[in-house]
């Protein structure tokens, strides 16, 4: 029996037609002596009659039938009795009285039922896949991921760009994770990276005339996992010649656009907004903000530094700062759940988080009151008003901003300030070039160190390395970082400099990057590019919690696929044939 239709089309329009469906049982209701089937492949579900009257004998196999038995069925298309209709189906207004029946295959028991509202543990989902697949959301995500691929096919190539593939078997870039190395059997004691993205090559191909390039790529980094990383991830990557960054802002500003009207008929803004990664920071604590509640941080350092209260004083004499959040209507707000909000801040790095409520009658109350003139609070922070609690950390900048930041982030969950319907893209630019690394005692690259400089700040790199701003951009989506790029250095003089500012040695330099460094001498145009995260574009656009609910086959937050079970142990003679012995404690076992 071949398939005539699938279980998502029949409508109306095909009373009385002969049909062949096939897929899964989705459900079995026994009426007495009428069995109701719902059929369920990736297209919808029909629901199958099996009436003993009509035909005794495909009623007994109808009856063995269980969930997730694999089945065919033909028979007439009719007209559900009146009252039966289901409006939420597309096909709820037909049946099919059904005159044969294949039985492809049967299910064991299952260890969780297939359907949207899902009570399995994630574990035992990822455990079987094959059934969590089935589910109707995982079908739509890996079907909106599909659509997105082709969208973002199409759009490059209607604009020239070529799609080049780069290898897998590499060198280590430095995306700044950890790199998963592959042992090489011809080559003992020497390893490949598998690519944290495809950054040297893309610049390579630049170099090497391709022009515009773009990919779908994977990328692979060993990192410590949250819920919107994975080790194996995909970027929407490209990278132009004879380009300045607005080029590219505008390019891949259009192609999210399209994304999402296209697919969710979504209308972002446009342009998009940008912010500078300074005006970021300052008031939202993060250089990825969610702009879809305001509740900023607002600095109260000038006022801290008069006042009596020495935590604050000393803070800013310290070269530090103290930053607010007034939370409206907080005076409502229980001790206990402020000292919630304490050791929240304490997990997230703070030393302390002091607290005032300004009450009804404008008076300040709290246990540090009696340290500050309510007055010259007041015209300090003019946004705070009566019946609002104001939290404050004193701290480095670093440390201010970070637990500012996420405790913003918390309260406009935990208030409901959060306006889940709209969609708030912006750009984040002027990044700096360098931080300094505490633990290293050096600077480090904020982006990646084949990031230009701002041409004006080319002189500050030498005399105020922490001073100068690079030529990158974030773009960023509801508090998520959804890509990221800049337009890179093109001049061997200048990439040697910065890779000499990263105290990276002429030595290191040439073992790693030579390759780059001999093209750059080459005739290297001016280029630049960027990459999207698409697992994160999925997850925001299908709007689902989990970034692993966008990957068909993800791994776990301790990187393992639990339906394979990899990683796994290998045999000895492959560790042997690759000159690896491992000093894990669990033995290798085949
Ligand atoms: P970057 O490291 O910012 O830039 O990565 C670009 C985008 O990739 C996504 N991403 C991830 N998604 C899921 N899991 C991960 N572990 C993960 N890590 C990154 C993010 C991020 O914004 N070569 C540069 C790009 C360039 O300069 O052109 C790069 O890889 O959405
Ligand atoms: P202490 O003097 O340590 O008892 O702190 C007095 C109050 O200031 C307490 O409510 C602390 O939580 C708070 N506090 C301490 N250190 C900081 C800090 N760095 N920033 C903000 N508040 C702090």
């Amino acid at each position: 029996m071949k398939r005539s239709h699938n279980c998502g089309e029949l409508a109306l329009t095909h009373v009385g037609n002969t049909v062949t469906l096939a897929g899964w049982v989705a459900s079995r209701r026994d009426h007495g002596g009428v069995i109701f089937i719902d059929i369920r492949d990736r297209y919808g579900l029909t629901q199958i009659v099996f009436d003993s009257e009509d035909n005794a004998q495909l009623h007994t196999v109808a009856d063995r039938l269980r969930n997730e038995y694999v089945i065919a069925i033909t028979g007439k298309v009719s007209v559900r009795p009146e009252g039966s209709e289901n409006t939420h189906l597309p096909t709820g207004h037909i049946e099919i009285q059904a005159d044969a029946l294949d039985l492809y295959n049967e299910a064991k028991p299952l260890p969780f039922s297939v359907e949207d509202d899902v009570h399995a543990s994630e574990s035992l989902r990822l455990e079987h896949r094959y059934l969590d697949l089935r589910r109707p959301k995982m079908q739509e995500l890996l079907q909106l991921r599909s659509q997105v691929a082709y969208l973002t096919r199409q759009y490059f190539h209607d604009q020239q760009f070529l799609e080049i593939e780069t290898p897998i078997l590499t060198k280590s870039t430095p995306e700044g994770a950890r790199d998963y190395l592959v042992p090489s059997r011809v080559n003992p004691g020497e390893f490949f990276a598998l690519p944290q993205s495809p950054q040297l090559f893309k610049q390579i191909l630049m170099i090497g005339g391709l022009d515009r390039y773009f990919q779908i790529a994977r990328c692979f980094r060993d990192e410590d996992l949250r819920l919107d990383r994975q080790p194996e991830f995909t970027q929407i990557d490209l990278e132009m010649s004879f380009v300045d960054r607005e080029d590219i802002m505008s390019l891949i500003e259009h192609l999210i656009r399209l994304i999402f009207k296209e697919t969710k008929q979504i209308d972002l803004p446009h342009p998009f907004p940008q912010l500078t990664f300074e005006e970021s920071m300052a008031r939202y604590g993060t250089d990825k903000p969610d702009l879809r509640f305001d509740l900023p941080l607002h600095d109260l350092s000038a006022f801290a530094k008069t006042c009596d209260f020495q935590v604050f004083r000393r803070a800013v004499e310290d070269g530090g700062m103290v930053k607010a959040l007034v939370v409206p209507k907080g005076t409502a707000f229980t001790r206990n759940r402020i000292d919630n909000l304490i050791d929240t801040a304490r997990e997230f790095g703070a030393k302390g988080l002091a607290w005032i409520k300004m009450t009804e009658d404008g008076e300040l109350d709290s246990s540090i009151a009696k340290f500050f003139n309510g007055q010259d609070l007041r015209t300090a922070l003019p946004a705070a008003n009566p019946g609002d609690l104001l939290l404050f950390v004193a701290d480095k900048a670093t440390i201010v901003h970070q637990v500012l930041g996420r405790l913003r982030l918390l309260l406009g969950e935990e208030l409901a300030l959060i306006d889940q319907t709209r969609w708030e893209p912006l750009w984040v630019i002027d990044f700096p070039m360098f931080e300094y690394d505490e633990a290293s005692q050096r600077h480090v690259a904020l982006h990646h160190p084949f990031t230009a400089p701002h041409p004006e700040d080319e002189d500050l790199l030498e005399s105020e390395p922490l001073q100068a701003k690079t030529l990158a951009y974030d773009v960023v989506l509801n508090g998520f970082e959804l890509g990221g790029g800049s337009i890179r250095i093109h001049s061997p003089r200048m990439q040697e400099k910065v890779f000499d500012l990263l105290k990276i040695s002429k030595e290191e330099a040439r073992e790693k990057f030579g390759f780059l460094l001999d093209a750059l001498e080459s005739g290297a145009p001016p280029h630049g590019g960027i990459a999207l995260g698409l697992d994160r574009l999925i997850m925001l656009l299908g709007q689902t919690e989990s970034i692993r609910d966008t990957i068909p086959f993800p791994k776990t937050q301790k990187a393992q696929c639990l339906l394979t079970h990899a990683p796994s142990s290998v045999a000895p003679e492959q560790l042997q044939e690759l000159s690896i012995r491992t000093t894990a404690k669990k033995p290798a076992t085949p």
